[in-house]
C-alpha cells in the first residue's frame, strides 16, 4: 500500500503554515494573556465553545488594515481585529464573527468592517443565522469617517438580514457609542453579568452632561440591561453559559425566513392530561396564580425557553415545543401586576410576535389580563401607541395562532391578545374566563352609580349587583355562543386539544396585502 508522506520542506507550505500560525495568535501572548487575566476568553476560544467541535471555517485570515495615519502601517496583524467564518451548530450551518480585543481593542475599521459585511452576505445568501460575538473599543479612532463608514455598512445589512435570516448578538466586553446599534438592530443581544456593558455615552460623558456619578455596570451592565432597559434578552453568569443559551436558542429557530422551525421528536405524550390544571386557577378573581406554571404542564417536558425573563414580568414571551413543534408563547402574567398591559409589557411582546412572524413560529397566546394600566405616567409614556403596537403585531401576523383565555379578558386588551377578530386561528377559554368590557366592580359602580347613590345599604346592594353581572356578563358562555370562542375546555385536556389545533394547522396559507410596508406606530 501505498502510504502518504508530508513533505516538510516545501518552503510555500510552510510559509502558509507560519502565516496562519501568526493570523490565530493575533495581539499576541501577551495581550492573550491580558484578556484571560481579566477572565475573558479570546475570540477563537469563544468560537470553540460556540460552535460544533471542528467545524469552524475561517475567512479572511490574511486581511490587513490599510491605514497610514498615526504610524498605524507599523502595526499590521494578519486577520485583523476580527475573526470571522462559518461554522455548525448542532450540525446547522451558521456565519460567525468574533471581535478579537488583543488586536487594537477589537476597535472596528475599514476590512473589520469589510470581513463582517461578506460573512452577514453570504449568510443572507445561504440562509443561515449570523451570530457576532462583541468585544471592541467602538470606531477605530485612527481610522477616522472610515470607521464610521464600516459600522454603516454593517447597519445597512443588519437591517436588509431582518426578518431574511435570524441574527444573534452576544456581548462579551464593551460595546459603546454607535456601537451599540448593530446588536440593536439584531434579533437577540446575549450580555454576560460582570465583564460586558452596552450603552451610547459612557460614565465620564453622564458625569460631565447630566453631572450623575455611574458605574459602568450601573449605567451598561447586562442585569441594568435586562431588568431596566429590556435591551438585553439574556443574561448569562459566564461567557461559556451565555454561548450555550445561544446554541439552544437556535434549536427552536428555522435557518432562515423561508424554512419552518425544526421538528423535534418528543416522549412527551402528546394525548397527556394533566388534572393539575383544573384547580390552577383560583376562584377568587383577584387572586394571583403563576402562569408558567400553566405553560410548564403543558408543553413537551415542561422545557419553556424564557425571553426576556426579568423585564416587563407581566408579560411572559419565549419558546417552546407541542408535540414536537416548535412554538412561540406570549402569555399575561397574573402574578405580577395582575398581568396588566403596560408600556414596556406591550412593546417587548409586539416585537416577539413580529419576530415568530417572520420566521414561521405559531404562536401561542395565553390571556389573564384585566387590561392596559391607568395613570399619568403611561398615559404620558404613550401606552396608546404602544399597546397599538402589541395589536398591530398580531393582526398582522399570519401564522397559526392559538389563544387560550384562562381568566380575564377585559376590555381592549382582550381584543389585542389574539382575539378571533383579529385572526385567531384557534381560540379556546378554560370555564374560569371572564370576557367582559370591564371588571365587574368597576363596571357596576358606573352603570348603577345612581342607584347606589340613593341605596339604603350601599355595600351590601354594590355586592348584589357584582355578583349578578359577573354571573351574566363574565363568563365564557356569551363569547363562545357567538362564535368568539371556538370552544370552552375542561383544563387537563389543554395539552391534547392545543397539539391537535397546530397540527391541524400545519398548512395554513394567509396573507396580508401587498405593501411595501405598514406604518406600524413605532
Ligand atoms: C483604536 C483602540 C480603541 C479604539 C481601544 N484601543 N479602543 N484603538 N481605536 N476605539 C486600543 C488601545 O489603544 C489599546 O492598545 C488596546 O486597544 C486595549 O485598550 P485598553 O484601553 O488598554 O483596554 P481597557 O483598559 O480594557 O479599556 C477598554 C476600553 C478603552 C474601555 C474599550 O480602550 C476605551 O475607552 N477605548 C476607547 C473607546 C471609545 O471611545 N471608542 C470610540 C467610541 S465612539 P494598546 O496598543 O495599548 O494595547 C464609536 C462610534 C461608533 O465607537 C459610531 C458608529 C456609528
Amino acid at each position: 500500500m501505498k502510504t502518504i508522506t508530508e513533505n516538510p520542506k516545501d518552503p510555500k507550505i510552510e510559509q502558509l503554515r507560519e502565516l496562519k500560525a501568526k493570523s490565530k495568535l493575533g495581539g499576541g501572548k501577551e495581550r492573550i494573556k491580558r484578556q484571560h487575566e481579566k477572565g475573558r476568553l479570546t475570540a477563537r476560544e469563544r468560537l470553540e465553545l460556540l460552535l460544533d467541535k471542528g467545524s469552524f471555517r475561517e475567512t479572511d485570515p490574511f486581511v490587513v488594515h490599510r491605514t497610514h495615519d498615526f504610524d498605524l502601517d507599523k502595526t499590521k496583524i494578519l486577520g485583523d481585529s476580527v475573526v470571522t467564518g462559518w461554522g455548525t451548530i448542532n450540525n446547522r450551518l451558521v456565519y460567525v464573527f468574533s471581535q478579537d480585543f488583543t488586536v487594537f481593542g477589537g476597535s472596528l475599521g475599514e476590512v473589520h468592517a469589510e470581513k463582517i459585511v461578506k460573512i452577514m452576505e453570504m449568510a443572507m445568501r445561504n440562509g443561515a443565522p449570523v451570530i457576532g460575538l462583541n468585544d471592541s473599543g467602538g470606531a477605530r479612532i485612527q481610522e477616522g469617517v472610515v470607521s464610521l463608514g464600516g459600522y454603516a455598512d454593517i447597519f445597512l445589512r443588519n437591517t436588509l438580514a431582518s426578518g431574511v435570516i435570524p441574527q444573534i448578538s452576544v456581548i462579551m466586553g464593551p460595546c459603546a457609542g454607535g456601537a451599540v446599534y448593530s446588536p440593536a438592530l439584531t434579533d437577540f443581544i446575549f450580555m454576560v453579568r460582570g465583564s460586558s456593558f452596552m450603552f451610547i455615552t459612557g460614565p465620564d460623558v453622564v458625569k460631565t452632561v447630566t453631572h450623575e456619578d455611574v458605574t459602568f455596570e450601573e449605567l451598561g451592565g447586562a442585569d441594568v440591561h435586562a431588568e431596566k432597559s429590556g435591551v438585553c434578552h439574556i443574561a448569562a453568569d459566564t461567557e461559556a453559559n451565555a454561548l450555550f443559551l445561544v446554541r439552544k436558542l437556535l434549536s427552536y429557530l428555522p435557518q432562515n425566513n423561508m424554512e419552518d422551525p425544526p421538528y423535534v421528536p418528543t416522549n412527551d405524550n402528546i394525548l397527556r392530561r394533566e388534572p393539575a390544571l383544573n384547580t390552577l386557577v383560583p376562584n377568587d378573581p383577584s387572586k394571583p396564580y403563576d402562569i408558567k406554571k400553566a405553560i410548564q404542564l403543558i408543553v413537551d417536558d415542561g422545557e419553556f425557553y424564557e425571553i426576556q425573563e426579568r423585564y416587563a414580568q407581566n408579560i411572559v414571551i419565549g419558546f417552546s415545543r407541542l408535540g414536537g413543534h416548535c412554538i412561540g408563547i406570549v402569555a399575561n402574567q397574573p402574578a405580577v401586576l395582575a398581568g396588566v398591559l403596560d408600556i414596556q409589557a406591550s412593546e417587548k411582546a409586539a416585537r416577539f410576535v413580529r419576530f415568530c412572524d417572520s420566521f414561521n413560529i405559531p404562536i401561542l397566546t395565553f390571556v389573564d389580563v384585566p387590561g392596559f394600566l391607568p395613570g399619568v405616567n403611561q398615559e404620558h409614556g404613550g401606552i396608546i401607541s404602544s399597546g397599538a403596537k402589541l395589536l398591530y403585531a398580531f393582526c398582522e401576523a399570519t401564522v397559526p395562532k392559538l389563544t387560550l383565555i384562562t381568566r380575564k379578558g377585559y376590555g381592549g386588551a382582550y381584543d389585542v391578545m389574539s382575539s378571533k377578530h383579529i385572526r385567531g386561528d384557534i381560540n379556546l377559554a378554560w370555564p374560569s374566563a371572564e370576557i367582559a368590557v370591564m371588571g365587574s366592580e368597576g363596571a357596576v359602580e358606573i352603570i348603577f352609580r345612581k342607584e347606589l347613590a340613593q341605596a339604603e345599604n350601599p355595600v351590601q346592594r354594590k355586592n348584589e349587583l357584582v355578583k349578578e353581572y359577573r354571573e351574566k356578563f363574565t363568563s365564557p358562555y356569551i363569547a363562545a355562543s357567538r362564535g368568539y370562542l371556538d370552544d370552552v375546555i375542561e383544563p387537563r385536556d389543554t395539552r391534547p386539544r392545543l397539539i391537535n389545533a397546530l397540527e391541524m394547522l400545519s398548512n395554513k396559507r394567509d396573507h396580508n396585502p401587498a405593501k411595501k410596508h405598514g406604518g406600524i406606530p413605532l
